[in-house]
C-alpha cells in the first residue's frame, strides 16, 4: 500500500483515520483523500495535514458517483489500495429523503468497485468501511457476529447492506482483494453536531433542550474514533482477504444515560447560568421511525487473529470529547453558523 485512496476523509471517522494513518501509524505511503464535500464533509478537520505532509498527504474535491472523475484519481496517483468511508450516514435524514442515501452508499460504491475492477492487477486492498445497523435490532441479550443474517430497519443501514454485499460479490466473482469492517457508533473530535453525542454536549453547553427519542432506553455501543482508526489499519494490513471484521467499544449504554453522563460531566466542568442542573433540560421526544432497540457487538474474531483490543473507556473518552468540544469553539460555531460552508466555495466553488 504506497498510494492508498481514502473517500470520505473530510468526515468524523475519515478525518480521524487519515491524521491516525500520517501521524501515529507505520504507514509510510501517500495519502489520497478524495471527498465531494458534502454538508457532513470539512476540510478544516484535516488542517494543518496539507503543510505538515505535502509529499504523502492530497486532497481530490471529487464524487464517487463520478465515474470519470473516479478514474481520473485512479490514474493521476497510481491508486494500489482503497479505504472506502463516504457515505451518507445519519439515520433521521435518511428517513426524511432516502435517495442521497441510495446515489451515494449503493450507486457511489458500485462505481468504485468498477474503478477497481478495471485495474484489478494494480490493487492490492479494497477496505470497506461498514456498521452494525445492516443486522437491524437487537433484544435484551445477545451480540451480533459476523455470521449474523442482516436485516437491516432504516434506508440507511439498508443503503450500507446492499453496499456490504456488493463488496463481498465482487470478491466472489471477481477475485477483488477486499476487507470489510462493521462498527458500532463511533464518538469523539470533529464529529458533525447532529450525531447523539456531539449534539446533546454543544445543547448542553448552551442550556438548550436535549431532546430524546422515545423513552431513552434504546441501547448503543459505543468507540471512541481512535479506537477505530487502529483497528482498521490493522485489519487492512493483517486481516484475511475477504474476511469480514467486527469493530466494537464494549461499551453498551442506554441513551438517558449516555445524555445523564453528559450533564453531569459539563455540570462539574462549568455551571450552567442559572446554576440548574443540566438534566433539566431533557426532554422526551416523538420516537424514530423504525427504531432500533439495541446493537452490540461480538468482535472476538478482531482480538484473536488480530490482536486489537478498545483502548478507551467510554469515561474517558467521553470526557476527552467534551474536552475537545468546549476547547474547539472556532470550529464549532464556523460548522454552527454555516460559515464552513463559505470557505469550501472560495476555495474550491459550488
Ligand atoms: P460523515 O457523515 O461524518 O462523513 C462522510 C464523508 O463522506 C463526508 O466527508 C462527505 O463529504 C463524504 N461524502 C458523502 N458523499 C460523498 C460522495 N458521493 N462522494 C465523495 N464523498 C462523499 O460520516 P462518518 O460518521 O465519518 O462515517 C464514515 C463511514 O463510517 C460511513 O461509511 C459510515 O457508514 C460508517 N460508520 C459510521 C459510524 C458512526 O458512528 N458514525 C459507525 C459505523 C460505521
Ligand atoms: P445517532 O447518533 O443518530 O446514531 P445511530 O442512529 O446511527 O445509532 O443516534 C444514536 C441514538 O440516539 C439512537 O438510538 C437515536 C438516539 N437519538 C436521540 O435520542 N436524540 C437525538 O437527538 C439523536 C440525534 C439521536
Amino acid at each position: 500500500m504506497e498510494n492508498l485512496l481514502v473517500t470520505g476523509g473530510c468526515g468524523f471517522m475519515g478525518s480521524d483515520f487519515i491524521r491516525y494513518l500520517l501521524t501515529e501509524s507505520d504507514f509510510n505511503g501517500r495519502v489520497i483523500n478524495l471527498d465531494t464535500l458534502t454538508y457532513a464533509g470539512n476540510p478544516e478537520n484535516l488542517n494543518g495535514m496539507d503543510e505538515r505532509f505535502s509529499d504523502r498527504y492530497f486532497f481530490v474535491k471529487a464524487d464517487i458517483c463520478d465515474p470519470k472523475a473516479l478514474d481520473r484519481v485512479f490514474e493521476e496517483f497510481s491508486i494500489d489500495s482503497v479505504c472506502h468511508f463516504a457515505a451518507e450516514t445519519h439515520v433521521d435524514r435518511s428517513i426524511m429523503g432516502p435517495s442521497a442515501f441510495i446515489r451515494t452508499n449503493i450507486e457511489g460504491t458500485f462505481n468504485l468497485l468498477e474503478s477497481v475492477r478495471s485495474r484489478l492487477d494494480k490493487i492490492s486492498l479494497f477496505h470497506h468501511i461498514s456498521t452494525d445497523e445492516v443486522y437491524g435490532s437487537l433484544g435484551e441479550k445477545g451480540y451480533f457476529t459476523e455470521d449474523t443474517p442482516y436485516n437491516p430497519s432504516s434506508p440507511y443501514s439498508a443503503s450500507k447492506a446492499a453496499s456490504d454485499h456488493l463488496v463481498s460479490a465482487y470478491n466472489r466473482t471477481y477475485h477483488l482483494p477486499i476487507t470489510i469492517s462493521n462498527c458500532s457508533n463511533n464518538y469523539g473530535p470533529y464529529q458533525f453536531p447532529e450525531k447523539l453525542i456531539p449534539l446533546m454536549i454543544l445543547n448542553a453547553i448552551e442550556g438548550k433542550p436535549l431532546p430524546v427519542y422515545g423513552t431513552g432506553k434504546n441501547i448503543r455501543d459505543w468507540i471512541y474514533v481512535k479506537d477505530h482508526s487502529r483497528a482498521v489499519w490493522a485489519i487492512m494490513k493483517k486481516g484475511e482477504k475477504g474476511g469480514k471484521y467486527h469493530i466494537g467499544g464494549k461499551y453498551e449504554m442506554r441513551n438517558i444515560d449516555v445524555v445523564e453522563m453528559i450533564c453531569d460531566l459539563l455540570d462539574s466542568i462549568k455551571v450552567k447560568k442559572d446554576s440548574a442542573p443540566r438534566r433539566n433540560l431533557i426532554t422526551f421526544v416523538e420516537d424514530r421511525k423504525g427504531h432500533d432497540f439495541r446493537y452490540a457487538m461480538d468482535f472476538t474474531k478482531l482480538e484473536n487473529e488480530l490482536g486489537w483490543t478498545p483502548a478507551e473507556s467510554f469515561e474517558t473518552g467521553l470526557k476527552k470529547t467534551i474536552d475537545w468540544y468546549l476547547n474547539h469553539n472556532d470550529w464549532v460555531q464556523r460548522v454552527k453558523s454555516g460559515e464552513y460552508r463559505n470557505w469550501i466555495k472560495t476555495h474550491y466553488g459550488g
